[in-house]
Order: C-alpha cells, then sequence, then structure tokens
C-alpha cells in the first residue's frame, strides 16, 4: 500500500473551490476532506500551502508522431507527452491518423503502437478517417470495443484527407450506431484550394497569403453544412478547432434548437493575432495553421462563446514542425507549407494567464474548459477531470503567484520555435503528479519513461 496525502491545498472543480486535503492510494484519490489523524510515518505529504490544487488538464487534440502532408509532425509520444506534463496536462486524446490505402483497423494498430512504451502521462486515441474505402464502417464497431469511441473527419483537403457530404453522412450514420462521436473539421475545402489557385496564379506565394486563402466565411459555411448534414444523420457532433464568430454563432444556433452539437477552440485562436502573417519573410510560416488566426473581433466573439457555454473545451491542436522543416519543405508557394503549430505544453498557462488572470473566465471555468468538460465530452470522466474519490490522482499545484516564461530555447517540444516566444505570464504550474506520481516540477520532467497508460474510452 502506498498513501499519499496532498495537504493545506485549495481545491478547484470545475463548480467551486474549497479548502481540502487529498488522500491518495496507489495513484487513486480516496478521499476529499480533513485527515487529522493521519499515521505521517506511513503517509506521503506533499504540502500544498499557498497552491490552488487542480485537476490536471486534459488535451483532446494532439497529433504527435503522425503523418501529415508529406511529413510527420515533431513530436513523438515521448517528447510530446513530456512537454504536456511538463505544462500541467496529464491526459491527450491523439489522433490516429489513416494514411490512403491502409484499413483503419491497421492504421490505429500502427498509432498504438507508436504510443506503447513512449507516452509518460495516459492517452487515449480518436481515429481520424481520410479513406472511406468499401466496408471501412463496418470496422466502427471493432475500433470502439478498442476503447476508440471518436472519429475525425477533413471537410478540406481533397485529394488527401477530404471526404465529401455523402461519405460525412455515411461516418455520422455508422458512428453514431455503434455509439462513437464524430470530430469534425470544418472547412470549404473546394472553395479554399479555388481561392488558393487563383492567388498562386497572381503571384501571391508567400507564406503569408496561407490566411488569405482561407477567409472566415469557409469555415462558417463548412460549419452550417456539418450540421445540418448532423440533422439528417441525427447524430451528435463536435467541432474541432474553430476559430470564427460566425462558426460560434452557428453551433449557438443549433444548441438553442438542443440539436447535439459541442464546440471546442484552441488556446491559438484566443490569443494570437492575424497580424503575424504579415511578418516579414518566412515567418508567417510558424503559424501557418488550419483555420488560420484571425482578427480581435473574432477571439472576442470566441472568449464570448466560452463564456455562454457554447464552446466548451479549449485544446492545443498541438501539431508540431519545425521552422526550418517548414521552410525546407515548402515548395513553389504556401500549399506545401505542413500546416499545424505547437502548444501542448503552453496551453495550460496560456490560457491562464490571458483567461484567468486577466478576469475574462473564472479559475472553475478554467478546470472546466481545459480538463473536466474535455473529459466528459470524451468518455473520460469520472475518472480523468475531476477530483473525488475514485479519479485517478492526476493532480497540478498552480501557484497564483508564479510567473511562466515561454521561449523555444527552454521549451520541451522537440520544435525549434513557439508562437508564444518571450511570453512572461502570471501562474506557474509548479509540480504536476499522475496517478499520484510527481512527473514534473516547474517546467521539468522528473518521472519515470513510458509510464503512460492506454485509457480505452466508452461509447455514449
Ligand atoms: O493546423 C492544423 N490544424 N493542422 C492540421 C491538423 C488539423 O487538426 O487539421
Ligand atoms: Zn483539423
Ligand atoms: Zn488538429
Ligand atoms: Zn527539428
Amino acid at each position: 500500500m502506498s498513501f499519499t496525502c496532498f495537504t493545506g491545498g485549495r481545491i478547484v472543480t470545475s463548480t467551486g473551490q474549497f479548502d481540502a486535503d487529498i488522500l491518495v492510494e496507489n495513484g487513486t484519490i480516496v478521499a476529499v476532506g480533513s485527515f487529522p489523524q493521519l499515521d505521517t510515518d506511513s503517509i506521503e505529504l506533499v504540502d500544498c500551502t499557498g497552491k490552488y490544487v487542480l485537476p490536471g488538464g486534459v488535451d483532446v487534440h494532439t497529433h504527435l508522431d503522425s503523418p501529415l502532408m508529406g511529413t510527420t509532425t515533431a513530436d513523438d509520444f515521448e517528447s510530446g507527452t513530456i512537454a504536456a506534463a511538463c505544462g500541467g496536462t496529464t491526459t491527450i486524446v491523439d489522433f490516429a491518423m489513416q494514411p490512403t490505402g491502409v484499413r483503419l483497423t491497421d492504421a490505429l494498430d500502427t498509432h498504438l503502437a507508436k504510443a506503447q512504451g513512449k507516452a509518460v502521462i495516459d492517452y487515449g486515441m480518436h481515429m481520424c478517417i481520410t479513406d472511406l474505402y468499401d466496408g471501412a464502417t463496418q470496422e466502427f464497431g471493432e475500433i470502439a470495443q478498442a476503447g476508440v469511441s471518436s472519429f475525425k473527419v477533413f471537410m478540406a483537403y481533397r485529394g488527401t484527407l477530404m471526404l465529401h457530404d455523402g461519405q460525412l453522412y455515411d461516418v455520422l450514420r455508422a458512428a453514431s450506431g455503434v455509439g462513437s462521436q464524430v470530430c469534425v473539421h470544418a472547412e470549404n475545402g473546394d472553395v479554399i484550394d479555388r481561392i488558393a489557385a487563383d492567388l498562386v496564379a497572381a503571384g501571391k506565394t508567400g507564406p503569408g497569403t496561407h490566411e488569405i486563402a482561407r477567409p472566415p466565411a469557409t469555415e462558417v459555411e463548412a460549419v452550417e453544412r456539418a450540421i445540418r448534414i448532423g440533422r439528417m444523420a441525427d447524430a451528435p457532433l463536435y467541432f474541432v478547432h474553430l476559430s470564427t464568430a460566425g462558426a460560434v454563432e452557428a453551433v449557438a444556433a443549433a444548441q438553442g434548437r438542443d440539436w447535439p452539437v459541442a464546440a471546442e477552440t484552441c488556446t491559438h485562436y484566443l490569443t494570437l493575432d492575424r497580424e503575424l502573417y504579415d511578418q516579414p519573410g518566412f515567418e508567417p510560416a510558424k503559424v501557418v495553421l488550419t483555420p488560420p488566426l484571425r482578427t480581435r473581433e473574432h477571439r472576442d466573439a470566441l472568449w464570448s462563446g466560452l463564456s455562454a457555454g457554447t464552446l466548451s473545451v479549449v485544446s492545443s491542436d498541438h501539431c508540431p514542425f519545425c521552422f526550418a522543416d517548414k521552410e525546407r519543405l515548402a515548395g513553389a508557394d504556401f500549399r506545401s507549407i505542413p500546416n499545424g503549430g505547437p502548444g501542448v505544453e503552453h496551453r495550460m498557462s496560456v490560457v491562464y494567464g490571458k483567461g484567468v488572470a486577466q478576469g475574462r473566465i473564472t479559475l472553475e471555468k478554467f478546470v472546466a474548459l481545459t480538463s473536466t468538460i474535455p473529459a466528459q465530452q470524451f468518455g473520460l470522466h469520472p475518472r480523468k477531470g475531476h477530483i473525488a474519490p475514485g479519479a485517478d490522482a492526476d493532480l497540478v499545484l498552480l501557484d497564483p503567484d508564479g510567473t511562466t516564461t515561454i521561449t523555444a530555447a527552454t521549451q520541451n517540444q522537440a520544435v525549434d520555435y513557439t508562437p508564444y516566444e518571450g511570453w512572461s505570464l502570471p501562474g506557474s504550474f509548479d509540480a504536476v503528479y499522475s496517478r499520484g506520481e510527481l512527473v514534473a516540477r516547474r517546467g521539468r520532467y522528473v518521472g519515470k519513461a513510458g509510464r503512460g497508460r492506454f485509457l480505452h474510452r466508452a461509447t455514449r
């Protein structure tokens, strides 16, 4: 038996905060309260005085060791989960990508093998469907049985990742039939491809052009269309990485009719401005993300959407490529720059620093958006995202008087830049525990290698 007691801290959940101790046995929370009679010889004490004790972050949108746009994302399951842990995230749900021509179950096995023995925090998987071959939907039950109860589909990237509307309908029908949910990348890919081709023909080829090729309406239209297709399929929807005011409006309208539509936004859409595309040289490639960064007006709408509950999750969409590799892989124009950026390490700090510390959201809301609701949405709650008996002791000690400084030179993410370079933010996630084990202290990994476990997620 191994007991630990986290004493003297202020516990914060998605619904409230209170002073209490947390008793942990073999990695599981067994009691929350006051324990004056503890035999301190046989119990390890963790002094949390002056700290907030939060459930560890749950990031449901990462791409580790993943094939994408002719290359592979820069973090594998070791560096990516170490970076996550150092930033206060104790659970990820990663996207298993299906290469064209590969069976879904085989692609899933390949991705699971990449994580096995390397991940240092617990992880689940979503299955990305990019090639809906005959019989693919018949594998959905088997995939759900394997604990992978969500899919992702792309409405953009025709020819490589995109499914057409009929296929989206088929996936929604089949997934809901086995109790799985579908995550939708909503952008009108065909319109984007035409705008991009026109821009290139007009000689506009630089990295910042990526933004002009993907105007807000390409997201809004796809969100509205997917909602309609979801109704026709009688299936729930989860929108990933929403970036626009119009998308928030469309989701709110659907929710107002009691349609089962949920949505996330990401750290960067809340905090970074489109003006980064106006930088000289190849710098804008650092933020060649899909969808692109937007203006202040959209950011305000996203924060309002979080406050109103229209958007209920903040994920990182950690999809890292080295700046040097983005440059090397860029061909004649912006279309060949790998789309994505790093962020799993800094999601918690940036959302706390720009959200809670600036009075945009409460600390309880922060816990809801970064931990509890993502865990609920993806079948991980009450084991994850929760501080109560029976939950895993995934705990983060937040020092509200500390400071977090973000630089590429000191980050754990295996990339040569961060879009938050030089940011100094109030609050520091000083100590991070996964199943009761200290895994990170002041931004450095101190846990064992390969200790993460696969999380078998239930269907709905
Ligand atoms: O910038 C992004 N989002 N990269 C591609 C992966 C995705 O989620 O679409
Ligand atoms: Zn996407
Ligand atoms: Zn993504
Ligand atoms: Zn590199």
